[in-house]
């Protein structure tokens, strides 16, 4: 019988240590990590146009299915055939399950084995999330990388509630692979476990049996010490298949990328760049900037010298103080614009230096800049 013959969706092409260069193939493109990933929650990236992301270099980004299930409605969404019409992205899209996004309404989820109950903040209304309704909605968004629904504990949690949330992440991860997905989509497991290595070992073992397209580790920088952070994700990623892309998700400081980089870790998303951003920070080569401070009301130079970004061509400091003083949303619009290039150099930069062996004096450069451990 002839087997339809399944193109794996990464290839190595470089590696330095443990660190790699790596091609992720999805249905919008071809994508080269490590790869930073900007967060689209509502089908937006904040105080950017898909038009400005495409000039930036943007080429995978986040979508969060539960939001987008509640507000517009997936009948909307429907309706444009998919996440990338409605959203006029024609890059690739990740989207997350929606399990770690109704984690953060505390008072408002019951979680259970079958999945999560979730009170609407909306109009109080109940909705049961499971694993298969996690994976209808992602088909429906037909997003190029759908995520599996997980139970991701809080660092606070004891042992033995971090081991029934990975024991039962691994069970609605198989529920989700059972269920399928698109012809065109990619499956990712979670790998979670707390801040217990034993359990972050077994979870991320226990997945890797598994034939999901990639891995994230899941349950991390959610306020443990970044030296924990930094831990427990060596012992998660040398649990994990070295064929497949490793994703670290909802971490995306330089210190923090880079430094997991070194261990394996192929793609990052976060809402760092763009937060920052909208409060009036700009990270530059020699750390973050706030362009706030009275010292830039008449600093007619732009945010960094040797930037090529559109905003740095044309803007200065003072200009852009000016704009933040008087609250206009251009200047988050312009901060967001130069913080998205910085992200995209950084990650192209830290491609170059596994390809030509100069990564660990870019890490050092990196860390002086940034802080171990700081963000
Ligand atoms: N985003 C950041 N951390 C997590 C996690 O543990 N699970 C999911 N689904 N999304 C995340
Ligand atoms: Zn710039």
């Amino acid at each position: 019988m002839l087997q339809k013959e399944q193109r794996s969706c990464f290839e190595i092409v470089s590696k330095f240590g443990e660190a790699r260069v790596g091609k992720l193939h999805t249905n919008h493109g071809d994508y080269e990590t490590p790869v930073f990933m900007p967060v689209g929650t509502n089908a937006n990236v904040k105080l950017t146009d898909t038009m400005r992301l495409k000039e930036i270099g943007a080429g995978i980004i986040l979508g969060n299915s539960y939001h987008l299930a509640v507000r517009p409605g997936l009948d909307v969404i429907r309706l444009h055939g998919g996440l990338h019409q409605f959203m006029g992205w024609k890059g690739g899209i990740l989207t997350d399950s929606g399990g770690f996004q109704v984690f953060s309404l505390r008072k408002l989820r019951d979680i259970g084995d079958d999945g999560v109950l979730i009170t609407s903040p909306v109009d109080g209304s109940k909705m049961l999330l499971t694993p298969e309704l996690s994976m209808e909605i992602q088909s429906t968004l037909n997003s190029d990388i759908v995520m599996v629904l997980d139970h991701c504990p809080g660092p606070e949690d004891s042992y033995t509630e971090s081991m029934v949330s990975a024991k039962r992440t691994y069970n609605w991860a198989m529920r989700c692979l059972k269920h399928g997905v698109n012809e065109h989509q990619l499956l990712f497991a979670i790998a979670q476990g707390g801040v217990y290595e034993d359990l972050r070992k077994l979870s991320a073992e226990q997945l890797s049996q598994l034939p999901f397209d990639g891995f994230a580790i899941g349950g991390l920088s959610l306020g443990e010490p970044f030296e924990k952070t930094l831990y427990l994700t060596q012992i998660t990623v040398s649990a994990l298949p070295s064929e497949n892309p490793r994703y670290f998700m909802g971490g995306g400081s330089p210190a923090l990328i880079i430094q997991l980089v070194e261990m394996g870790v192929d793609m990052f998303d976060s809402v760092f760049p763009t937060r920052l951003a909208r409060h009036g920070a700009a990270l530059t080569w020699k750390g973050r900037l706030n362009i706030k401070s009275a010292r830039f009301k008449r600093d007619l130079q732009p945010i960094e010298e040797n930037c090529d970004c559109f905003v740095c061509q044309n803007y200065s400091k003072s200009y852009l103080h000016h704009l933040f003083d008087r609250k206009e949303v251009l200047g988050g619009i312009l901060l967001t614009y130069h913080n998205l290039h910085f992200m995209m150099k950084f990650m192209n930069k830290i491609r170059n230096s596994i390809e030509d062996g100069t990564f660990k004096t870019l890490k050092r450069e990196v860390l002086d800049v940034y802080g171990k451990g700081k963000k």
